[in-house]
């Protein structure tokens, strides 16, 4: 990865900011976007103590001019955008479906979903004009099953699932590969947040027994996105220690 550039949307924290350290060691040029300006100058000062170029774009993916800008400004300082790991998500209050509010549902729909469509649309244009690059969407455990109390969440990530294949069927003969990965429940902090209760629970229910960890992400996120997976494409990987199986 040496040389290539990575734009990491999400990249402040958990899995955005493990795949970013995990690319800047290779060798890769970084740019965290994140919504939150303390939590992506910390990743950016995490890429370069291990010795990676990086830079922060405070956007907020779910707005069109933010999206336009962390590109230009990705393409203004490094010129190319060879990965994108599209991964910036929020959750949900964990109220019973039908009970989520007007304003949760568009919140949630605007950053998991347009956001990521937003991403997409920007990014892959520029890849189009630079002779290729590869693409990692975030889905979830909750793109391929349905998760009680966070329906709407689910349903975004179920269309992240649909956006990835469709895109991969227009886009294959570019050189752009499209994937999405679906994580079980990890302890990264949007998952610390939830009650001490509920993370035991979550992770009994799990084959494995435990919940996963970022590391075990940002791992095949970052094969996901090099040349190694050259012939994964229009794939929806599951990292979630079994849980999908059954
Ligand atoms: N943690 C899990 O167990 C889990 C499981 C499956 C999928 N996911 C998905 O993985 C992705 C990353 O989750 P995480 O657990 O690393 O979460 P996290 O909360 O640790 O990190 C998410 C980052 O996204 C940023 N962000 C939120 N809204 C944004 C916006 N509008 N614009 C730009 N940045 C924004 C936050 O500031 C934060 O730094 C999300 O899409 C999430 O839905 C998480």
């Amino acid at each position: 990865m040496q040389g290539k550039t990575a734009i990491i949307t999400g990249g402040g924290s958990g899995f955005g900011q493990g795949t970013a350290v995990k690319l800047a060691e290779k060798g890769a040029n970084i740019c965290v976007v994140d919504i939150s300006e303390k939590n992506g100058n910390k990743t950016v000062e995490l890429c370069q103590q291990v010795g990676g170029e990086a830079i922060f774009v405070q956007a907020d993916v779910s707005k069109l001019e933010d999206v336009k800008r962390y590109v230009n400004e990705t393409m203004a300082r490094f010129g190319k955008i060879d990965m994108f790991f599209n991964n910036a998500g929020i959750s949900g209050s964990g109220v019973r479906t039908l009970d989520c509010s007007e304003e949760e549902f568009d919140a949630i729909v605007n950053v998991n979903l347009k956001g990521a469509f937003y991403g997409l649309k920007y990014v892959v244009n520029e890849m189009l004009k630079t002779g290729g690059g590869s693409v990692v969407n975030t889905a979830s455990l909750g793109g391929v099953v349905g998760m009680p109390t966070l329906g709407v969440y689910s349903a975004t990530k179920h269309a992240i699932i649909g956006l990835t294949k469709t895109i991969a069927g227009e886009y294959g003969r570019d050189n752009i590969r499209i994937n999405a990965i679906a994580p079980g429940t990890n302890e990264t902090p949007m998952v610390k947040a939830f009650p001490a209760e509920a993370i035991k629970a979550m992770a009994e229910g799990v084959p494995m027994g435990r919940l996963g960890q970022p590391h075990e992400v940002a791992n095949v996120v970052a094969f996901l996105l090099s040349d190694e997976a050259s012939y994964i494409h229009g794939s929806v990987i599951s990292i979630d220690g079994g849980s999908a199986a059954l």
